[in-house]
C-alpha cells in the first residue's frame, strides 16, 4: 500500500503472470508491455528513460547503452536465475541493484532436464515425428531401439541447485552419479546424493549421460567443444538446459551427424531464438524452446520474486535476491562510528 507518496516509475518489458503485475501496481507507477513480443530496442531505450526500475528477461541486453538510456535506474530485476545478459559490473559501478529469481525454478528445470534425457535416450521426438508423418510403421525387434538408463552413469556438469536436483532424481533410475564443479561439494552433499567428483575430462569420458548446469561466462563459453565432444562415449547422450553458448553448436552438429555421440537434448541455443540449421535436420537430437522453468507454478513464483526484487529496490530496501550485494553496500555505507 502506498500512502500518498509518489509511486516510483517502473517498466516491465514483457507480459508476465497477472499476480506479479497486480503486486507491482500496488506500489509503483507501471509502464507495462502487455504482450509476448519484445519491445523494439529503440522504443525500449526511450521507455526506460525516467524509470527507477525495470523488470527484464534474458533476451534483453542490459549494457552500457541501456544503462545510459535510463540514468535514474536503481534496479534491474531479471525474470530468471541467469544474468549473463546483464553487465553486472557496470550496474554495480553505477549503483544499480540487480535482482534474479533463483531457487523457485530449480525443480521445474530439473524435471525438464530429465524429460530431455529420457526423450533423447528413448528417441521420443523421432517417434512422434514418425507417427505424425503418417508413414506406415510396424513394431519389430530392432524397431527404434534407444539406450536404457538403468544402472548407467550420469555426469552432472555444474553442481549448484539445479545440478544437485537433477542428481537427486537419478536415484529413481538406479544410476551412478559423477559431477564436476568449480568448487568441490561438501562430503555430506556428495554422500547424500551418492555423487563422486571428477575433473571435466574424466567425467565426459566415463558418463553415459552428460547434463550441463553451468552459468555462462568467459570460462564456460564453448566449454563443450570439438575436443571435449570427442572424449565422450559414442553411446553417450548430451543434455543442455543451461545456456546455449556453453556448447559449440557447430561441433555438436558434426558429432551427432557422424555418430561420435549417440544423441542430444537441447533446451537452449547459441543464438536464440535461432537454431543451428544443422540441428534441425538431425533425428538424434530433441529440441525444446527454452522451457526449463515453464510451468504455471514456477513462472508465477518467478514473477512474484522478480516483482519483489523490483519493488524493494525502487523503494530503497535490499531486494531479496540480489546479484550484486556490493552495489547495496555502496548505497548503504556502514556506520563507522
Ligand atoms: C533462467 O532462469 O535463467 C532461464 O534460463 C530463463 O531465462
Amino acid at each position: 500500500m502506498t500512502t500518498g507518496a509518489v509511486r516510483p516509475d517502473v517498466l516491465v518489458i514483457r507480459r508476465i503472470p497477472d499476480p506479479a503485475i497486480e503486486r507491482i501496481v500496488e506500489r509503483c507507477k507501471l509502464d507495462y508491455q502487455d504482450s509476448p513480443d519484445p519491445i523494439p530496442r529503440d522504443e525500449l531505450l526511450a521507455r526506460v528513460k525516467g524509470t527507477l526500475g525495470v523488470l527484464v528477461q534474458s533476451s534483453e541486453r542490459i549494457d552500457e547503452e541501456f544503462l545510459a538510456a535510463g540514468p535514474e535506474l536503481r534496479v534491474v530485476s531479471t525474470y530468471g536465475v541467469g544474468y549473463d545478459h546483464i553487465d553486472v559490473a557496470l550496474c554495480t559501478t553505477r549503483g544499480v541493484l540487480v535482482g534474479n529469481t533463483p531457487e523457485v525454478l530449480t525443480e521445474a528445470t530439473a524435471e525438464l532436464t530429465w524429460a530431455l534425457i529420457l526423450a533423447a535416450a528413448r528417441r521420443l521426438g523421432e517417434g512422434e515425428r514418425l507417427i505424425r508423418s503418417r508413414e506406415p510403421w510396424h513394431v519389430w525387434p530392432l524397431f527404434m531401439l534407444g539406450v536404457g538408463l538403468n544402472g548407467k552413469t550420469l555426469g552432472v556438469v555444474g553442481f549448484g541447485r539445479i545440478g544437485r536436483s537433477v542428481a537427486r532424481r537419478a536415484e529413481a533410475f538406479g544410476r551412478r552419479v559423477l559431477y564436476h564443479t568449480r568448487r568441490r561439494a561438501p562430503s555430506e552433499v556428495e554422500e547424500a546424493l551418492g555423487a563422486q567428483y571428477r575433473d571435466l575430462d574424466r567425467l565426459l569420458s566415463e558418463s553415459d549421460v552428460v547434463t550441463l548446469h553451468v552459468s555462462l561466462g568467459p570460462q564456460t563459453r564453448h566449454w563443450i567443444d570439438e575436443r571435449r565432444l570427442a572424449s565422450m562415449k559414442p553411446t553417450a547422450v548430451l543434455v543442455n538446459a543451461s545456456r546455449g553458448p556453453v556448447v559449440d553448436e557447430a561441433a555438436l552438429v558434426e558429432a551427432l551427424k557422424e555418430g561420435r555421440i549417440l544423441a542430444a537434448g537441447l533446451d537452449v541455443f547459441e543464438q536464440e531464438p535461432e537454431v543451428h540449421p544443422g540441428l534441425l535436420g538431425l533425428e538424434n537430437v530433441v529440441l525444446t524452446p527454452h522451457i526449463g522453468s515453464a510451468t504455471v507454478e514456477t513462472r508465477t513464483a518467478m514473477g512474484m520474486l522478480a516483482a519483489e526484487n523490483l519493488i524493494e529496490g525502487v523503494e530503497g530496501r535490499r531486494p531479496p535476491c540480489l546479484v550484486n550485494p556490493e552495489a547495496w553496500e555502496a548505497l548503504t555505507p556502514r556506520d563507522t562510528g
